[in-house]
């Protein structure tokens, strides 16, 4: 099976589908009451709502907005994330499942109300989100999900049948949810945010945030904003102060869009259970055609190198069940919170005027919205329903069985992957293949493109000395240990990280 690369689009369908954003560069000192480094959802819709209660804000945004996971996710919006509900009560008890609920719920509400009130035109649809089982095994847990989520009061119901041309054993199914283009709803929304004293301002890496009330945000060209208030919306934070990077791990996931008869579209938003699950939903495209999106096939970053892989997967799926073959194909990761919620809110107990969100756990766009709600309110000094359960300072699970394990192979990375590439010189490096190999007593990331040229970096993350590995899909470096990830010049591609990998030459 081949998925015939050279026919299709390597990049994000809503990148594809949108023009680029193009805000200035932060080019002289500057103060506002917030400052908001990172423009994804989370970070642009803070910056909305403060903006909206009379705050003048700033946001800083290393690259582009709405190009980072907001700009490569699924883009469902809706309070059914999965196999969820039964766990979280479970694990945290009915009354914090419920208050998640009720948070993902108004987060749906809350998008619908910013498109109204700004007539954004983002392809925004009503629809139904069914999580499905193919198995007895997983109908059971089905079952379960749907008894769960009604005594929490979410609008769940089972259904025996769905609108798939494939068989499956019923769904949960969660009803008035959404989906959008989730880059014409945040460029809307950014667009709203610039102007009347408010700043967004792109290609303005942040590097350090010192001091409180005032803070002064320092970014790499050497300018300053002094805020009030800082937030730190940039997936994983930058500042490493919260220890957020052993409270989650990255996880990369991918996606393939596939054009569809607009007949045969199924209608709802669609996920399955188990290991190999898949996520499918469609989108209208601008020739009023429709575009299939099947996502899947995660792991944890820096674990696979043969990345590609995990595109053909996706594609023969779409054709075993859909009839149809890839027009797009891209891949994204997003923090995967180990207690299943979200942290945000202050940075440690001793910060009162720093704040982060992270941790959405590939469900940011519901989680993500009703975060800025909950920043919102601490950063007003209003009281939130949800702040407590969200709590970025509240006690942690280090020591649950994921968490040991996961922090533990950080542990093992930063070790093992020292001894990787302990006998491959740079003359091992094929054309159009990434490796880590030793040159003397350093640790080297050589990539040789397909004309031969060798390009070598250094192969030690900036962040905290992890070793990168290969991901042969992006053709780039990735961080095992928080998911930082680099290009083969070394420039960053994704953070915690706010530096590059050194050159090697
Ligand atoms: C494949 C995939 C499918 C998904 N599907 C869904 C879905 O269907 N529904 C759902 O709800 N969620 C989904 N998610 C999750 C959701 O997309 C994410 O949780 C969400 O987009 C994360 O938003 P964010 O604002 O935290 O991060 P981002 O969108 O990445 O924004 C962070 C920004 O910070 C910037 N930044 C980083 N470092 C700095 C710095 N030093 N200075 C300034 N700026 C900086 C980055 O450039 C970036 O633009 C999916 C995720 C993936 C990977
Ligand atoms: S991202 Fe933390 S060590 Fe690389």
């Amino acid at each position: 099976m081949t998925i015939s690369p050279e026919l299709q689009t390597h990049q994000s369908f809503w990148l594809a589908s949108t023009l680029p954003s193009s805000y200035p560069a932060l080019s002289q000192d500057i103060a506002v009451d917030v400052a908001i480094v990172g423009g994804g959802i989370a970070g642009i819709t803070t910056a909305i709502l403060l903006k909206q209660a009379g705050k003048q804000v700033a946001v800083l945004e290393a690259d582009r907005v709405a190009a980072g996971v907001s700009g490569h996710t699924t883009a469902k919006v809706t309070s059914q994330h999965q196999l969820k509900y039964a766990h979280l009560i479970k694990d945290l008890g009915v009354d914090k499942a419920r208050l998640y609920g009720d948070a993902n719920q108004a987060a749906v509400e809350q998008v619908a109300t910013l498109v109204q009130k700004y007539s954004i035109d983002c392809d925004f649809e009503r629809q139904a989100a069914y999580v499905f089982a193919e198995t007895s095994d997983t109908l059971a847990s089905v079952h379960q999900e749907v008894e769960a989520a009604q005594s929490l009061g979410l609008p769940a119901s089972f259904a025996p049948t769905l609108p798939l041309p494939f068989a499956t054993r019923g769904a949960a199914k969660f009803s008035h949810q959404a989906q959008f283009h989730p880059r014409k709803y945040l460029l809307a929304l950014a667009a709203q945010v610039d102007g009347d004293g408010s700043y967004l301002f792109e290609q303005t890496r942040v590097s350090t945030v010192d001091g409180e009330h005032p803070s002064q945000v320092k970014t790499q060209t050497g300018f300053t904003v002094t805020a009030q208030d800082v937030v730190v919306t940039t997936n994983l934070p930058i500042l490493d102060q919260g220890l957020f990077f052993a409270k989650a791990y990255p996880r990369r996931s991918y996606l393939i869009g596939c054009p569809i008869d607009p007949a045969q579209a199924p209608s709802g938003m669609f996920i399955g259970t188990g290991e190999g699950y898949r996520s499918i939903r469609t989108t209208p495209t601008d020739d009023g055609g429709r575009l299939l999106l099947i996502g899947g096939e995660g792991h944890k970053v820096g674990d696979v190198s043969d990345t590609e892989a995990r595109f053909d997967r996706l594609a023969i799926y779409a054709r075993d069940r859909f009839g149809v073959v890839p027009a797009y194909h891209w891949s994204s990761q997003d923090m995967m919170s180990f207690d299943q919620v979200p942290y945000v809110g202050r940075l440690t107990p001793a910060h009162q005027h720093t704040y982060v969100a992270t941790g959405f756990s590939l469900w940011g766009m519901s989680n993500g919205t009703a975060s800025a709600m909950v920043l919102r309110d601490l950063i007003l000094d209003q009281p939130n329903p949800w702040a407590e359960l969200y709590e970025a300072t509240r006690a942690t699970p280090f020591v649950t069985q994921d968490s040991l394990k996961k922090n533990l192979e950080v542990g093992a990375h930063w070790v093992g992957d020292r001894l990787k590439g302990l006998f491959d010189s740079p003359d091992s490096v094929e054309p159009g293949e990434g490796k880590v190999v030793n040159a003397g007593v350093d640790k080297v990331a050589v990539y040789r493109d397909p004309a031969g040229t060798a390009h070598s970096v250094s192969a030690v993350c900036p962040h905290l000395g992890c070793i990168v590995a290969w991901n042969a899909a992006e053709t780039s470096w990735d961080c095992p240990c928080h998911g930082s990830r680099f290009d083969t010049e070394g420039n960053i591609l994704q953070g915690p990280a706010v530096q590059g990998l050194e050159r090697n030459d």
